[in-house]
């Protein structure tokens, strides 16, 4: 089934990234959150980083008009009727992705294909609140949407082989993204390889080892990171940090990849980087 229409459920950083991502590539996208103020701060988020990218020269004027016009925000699920394909890009709560899951099964066409951006929660799990697991893989893409080249492609037991083929065809041929396939395992690829290492960097500066400036400075001038780790949970967000390295820790059980309490303590506090103005660092 050729796609030419998607669905995006969820309008935050990850969602309208991917929105935008999706609408430069003429696309058309149903842009969906819950209520008006979510979607209005998603249609700001989507036509802030237009403007930036015509600032930079990525975009041109008739181009960002253009894109804009592909997008059809709502907030109703059932205008997702005509998609082909369905990103989930919600909070990481299970009860809330398997509510989502559930409602799309009863309004996406026969065939159309249903991915999730989890980076912490096992996909079968999801898929298997529908009646269509071999529909379900996951889209896993990577902050900021509109900048970073890769998606990994996710098959549990229960996907279709031509699902997965399908949905990376998608991203690589139509949004023009490098795809990674894997499977359904706590961190995917990337995640597994970078949380530990961004652990490891809060739980040096809560020992007092070195200070978030010099952590971060290190890692970009002795490592060449385009930003330092501190900075990077900050860009992530602590919140989706912890769950990711929960995740991972309820996976393998290893002691190294327990988050660290500092990490816990500044989610508790409301310190979750970038998105509430204090994390390493205020913004
Ligand atoms: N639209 C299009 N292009 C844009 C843009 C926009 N809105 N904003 C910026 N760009 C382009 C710029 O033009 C520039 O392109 P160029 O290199 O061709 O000139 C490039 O993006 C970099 O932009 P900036 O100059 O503004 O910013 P920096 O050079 O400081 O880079 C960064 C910013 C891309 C965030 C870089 O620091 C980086 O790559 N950091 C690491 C990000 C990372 O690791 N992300 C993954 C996190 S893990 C994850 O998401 C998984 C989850 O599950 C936890």
């Amino acid at each position: 089934m050729a796609i030419d229409t998607i669905g995006l459920v969820g309008t935050g950083a990850m969602g309208s990234g991917i929105i935008e991502v999706a609408s430069k590539a003429e696309v058309a996208v149903v842009a969906y959150d819950i209520n008006a103020a979510a979607i209005e701060a998603g249609k700001a988020r989507v036509e802030g980083s237009l403007d930036k990218a015509v600032a930079r020269g990525k975009l041109d004027e008739t181009g960002r008009d253009q894109a804009a016009t592909k997008i059809t925000w709502t907030t109703d699920l059932a205008d997702m009727r005509g998609c082909q394909l369905a990103i989930e890009a919600a909070p990481e709560i299970l009860d809330l992705k398997l509510d989502i899951f559930k409602q799309l099964d009863g309004i996406l066409p026969e065939g159309a294909i249903m991915a999730t951006n989890t980076s912490s929660i096992p996909i079968i799990d999801i898929a298997m609140g529908t009646n269509r697991p071999e529909q379900v893989c996951g889209m896993h893409f990577f902050n900021p949407a509109t900048v970073m080249r890769l998606v990994e492609v996710i098959s549990t037991q229960r996907t279709d082989a031509a699902v997965a083929q399908a949905a990376a065809g998608f991203a690589s041929d139509v949004l023009g993204k490098r795809v990674v396939h894997c499977k359904d395992r706590a961190g995917f690829v990337v995640n597994a390889l970078l949380v530990p290492f961004l652990c490891q960097a809060i739980a040096m500066f809560e020992t007092g080892h070195a200070s978030a400036e010099d952590i971060d400075e290190a890692m970009k001038l002795g490592a060449g990171h385009p930003m330092g780790p501190l900075a990077l949970c900050d860009m992530i967000g602590l919140d989706v940090m912890l769950w990711t390295a929960e995740s991972l820790y309820d996976e393998y059980n290893e002691r190294f990849l327990a988050p660290p309490p500092l990490l816990r303590r500044m989610v508790s506090a409301g310190h979750l980087g970038r998105k509430t103005g204090k994390g390493f660092y205020d913004y």
